[in-house]
């Protein structure tokens, strides 16, 4: 538990262990992590005057203690409350860790009332962060590809860090449950390539930090390593020599890295390499590595992010979101046990709006890890407030197969995310973002928790010695409960998506993907605009889905508003269902979001004497932008369709 100057605390500063560390505690158990929480309490009782014991003769207010026989799972724990002692039953050392931040979180709650027993176990076996860091700096892309928080906490230009923030990092995602990080980025340059052999030492490195927390390390590798590292002539995954290159090349990162999780792989995706180049499908790709690391109990997780990018914006009968549907529902059943085929939550890009991607349901026989995107890409970057758990807390309660159905969060069993943390001293650019960070966790923990109470949850954590703690609740939830909607409306309208500047993703451009090889269009004219993915008269990405949203999407008069242009190229003048036209919902919408933006602003004003005074300059400043950016976004999709369609606004607005 370093307390590292010049780094904020996030939702772990001291005060948040004020109740453990004022009482009598007893921790039982032998192993690394019931080491961490003994030190955990230590630290906290040296601070706030309480005691540490391991004996079990005497009278405890807080016993941690592991039974094996707990029926909550290695992970899992029990937490009840009598006769004033609170008891933490866990069913193995990581249901240890997670029931103490578990009574972190709940503070002096946790030592008052009695509280029958109650069992706690995540609902996804595995939840992740993807870091897409980088070991060099990119002149484009920064250190990290679509970081807006600084540079990486493990490298900094071309080599290794100190790592003593990696250290306070790894005790931050315990605190929300999160057990896996993969270190690198995706896209797997010639450095980064090369973590997986002759710089193994420094992932290694990184492992040593976060074990203590129970986190375990996974890489990105290159699908073509055994030819870039190893001088093969070729990657093809049935070639012997090939397989056996992976085969000892995974065997010196376990007798390095006893504990390390596995690979992850971006493969004929955006130009990296993969199995197609020797006419081999997916399925063999990654089954060949995952036979190289099943001996060690590793797993291969392998992307779905599949799709032409360079399309001919000319061809019409090529769909985007068709792609990973098209690529990937065939081989269902052909993966082994340890190949997870991972899945962005929507069938295109991480946007604003999406409908569920249809291969989350089409995959019956294979594991399915569903990854969302923290770091906010398409929403805000960091620089405007956009709170993500309301949008991923529908994402993992949608019903593929209708409201009898089964829900997102039980089809998948393992849950994922691009992170949004950096070398920044708030670690994620924001202030506020940090709470994105903290959702995420949580909902993979469990799934149907709601995004209002873990904002809450996270202001109670993070703010401690706020003024007015009730006054600074308010205002941080009418500021984020519903930012995302908020984004949602001044940015590209009913699900169309994107309309951001090409490369960078940031502002408005609405043409700037047009006539782009990305297949991210959006088709306005002048009588309309929006994506004809109908079986009847489009691309027939609609019959990917299940009964009933295959018939729901299908049609302009069922499909829901929000994701209207997402299936359908409608007229102007097409009634949504709340009475208002496409186009004057465009203008209604942009001209509120706007003005959200900047009521923002003004709440958090009254915010100034509760937090410390630069966070508080900090996030007043990238108010300052959002509002500036939020009007950008208005003026320019306003007017885009005012001269596209040449209809007036109802209420006489200005649009340029
Ligand atoms: C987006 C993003 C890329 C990233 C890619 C991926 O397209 O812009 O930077 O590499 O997603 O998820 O692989």
């Amino acid at each position: 538990m370093p307390e590292l100057s010049g780094v904020h605390p996030a939702w772990l500063p001291p005060e948040a262990f004020r109740a453990i560390g004022s009482r009598r505690t007893l921790v039982l158990g032998d192993d690394v992590l019931a080491d961490t929480v003994r030190a955990e309490v230590a630290h906290a009782c040296a601070r706030y005057g309480g005691t540490l014991h391991d004996d079990r003769d005497g009278a405890y207010d807080l016993v941690l203690a592991l039974d094996s026989e707990a029926g909550v799972g290695p992970e899992g724990f029990v937490l009840s409350r009598h006769d004033g002692a609170t008891t933490v039953v866990a069913g193995g050392p990581a249901g240890l860790l997670y029931g103490l931040f578990e009574v972190v979180r709940r503070g002096e709650t946790a030592f008052g009332a009695d509280l029958p027993a109650e069992a706690h176990r995540p609902a996804l076996r595995r939840r992740m962060l993807d870091h897409w860091d980088n070991i060099d700096v990119h002149p484009v892309m920064g250190q990290v590809e679509r970081g807006y928080a600084g540079g990486s906490i493990f490298w900094r230009e071309g080599g290794p860090r100190d790592l003593t923030r990696v250290r306070a990092y790894g005790r931050l995602l315990a605190a929300c449950g999160i057990n896996a990080v993969a270190v690198n980025n995706v896209n797997v340059h010639a450095t980064e390539a090369r973590l997986l052999t002759d710089r193994l030492g420094e992932v290694a490195a990184i492992a040593d930090e976060l074990r203590p927390y129970g986190i375990r390390v996974h890489l990105s590798v290159n699908f073509a390593s055994p030819v870039a590292l190893g001088g093969l002539a070729t990657a093809d995954p049935l070639d012997d020599g090939v397989r056996a290159w992976w085969a000892r090349t995974t065997e010196r990162v376990y007798a390095t890295i006893p504990d390390f999780g596995g690979y992850v792989v971006k493969a004929d995706s955006e130009g990296q390499p993969g199995p197609f180049a020797y006419g081999r499908d997916h399925a063999d790709g990654a089954n060949m590595l995952a036979d190289a690391l099943a001996p060690f109990g590793g797993v291969v997780h392998w992307r779905a992010f599949v799709y032409d990018h360079r399309q001919d914006w000319r061809d019409r009968s090529t769909d985007r979101a068709r792609a990973a549907y098209d690529h990937f529902a065939p081989l269902d059943g052909r993966f082994r046990d340890n190949a997870i085929v991972q899945v962005k939550n929507g069938p295109i890009d991480f946007q604003v709006r999406e409908p569920v991607s249809p291969v989350i349901a089409a995959m019956p026989d294979t594991r399915l890890a569903v990854e969302l995107q923290v770091t906010q890409e398409y929403t805000g970057q960091q620089k405007h407030v956009c709170y993500l758990a309301p949008m991923w807390r529908e994402v993992l309660g949608f019903r593929p197969w209708g409201p009898d159905g089964r829900t997102v969060a039980d089809v998948a069993t393992e849950l994922v995310a691009v992170s949004n943390v950096g070398d920044d001293p708030y670690w994620t650019g924001h202030p506020l973002a940090q709470a994105n960070l903290y959702a995420f966790g949580r909902l993979a923990w469990a799934p149907g928790l709601d995004p209002a109470d873990l904002l809450d949850e996270w202001i109670g954590l993070t703010f401690p010695v706020a003024g007015d703690p009730g006054r600074l609740r308010r205002i941080l939830h009418e500021i984020m409960d519903g930012s995302w909607r908020t984004y949602e409306r001044y940015t590209a309208p009913l699900g169309v998506g994107f309309m951001v500047r090409p490369g960078h993703h940031y502002g408005p451009d609405v043409d700037g993907y047009e006539y782009t090889p990305w297949g991210t269009y959006h088709f306005a004219d002048r009588d309309g605009v929006g994506v004809d993915r109908t079986r009847a008269t489009g691309t027939g990405f609609t019959g990917q889905y299940p009964k009933p949203w295959s018939d729901v999407y299908e049609s302009p008069a069922k499909c829901p508003d929000e994701l209207l242009l997402f299936f359908h190229h409608v007229p102007y003048g097409h009634v949504l269902h709340d009475g208002t036209t496409v186009i004057q919902h465009i203008y209604d919408t942009h001209f509120a979001g706007a003005e959200q933006a900047a009521a923002m602003r003004d709440r958090w004003e009254k915010a100034a004497g509760d937090v410390p005074p630069e966070l508080h300059a900090r996030v007043r400043e990238l108010l300052d932008e959002q509002v500036r950016s939020a009007r950008e976004w208005r003026d320019q999709i306003n007017t885009y369709f005012f001269r596209k369609s040449g209809a007036a606004d109802a209420h006489g607005r200005r649009i340029y």
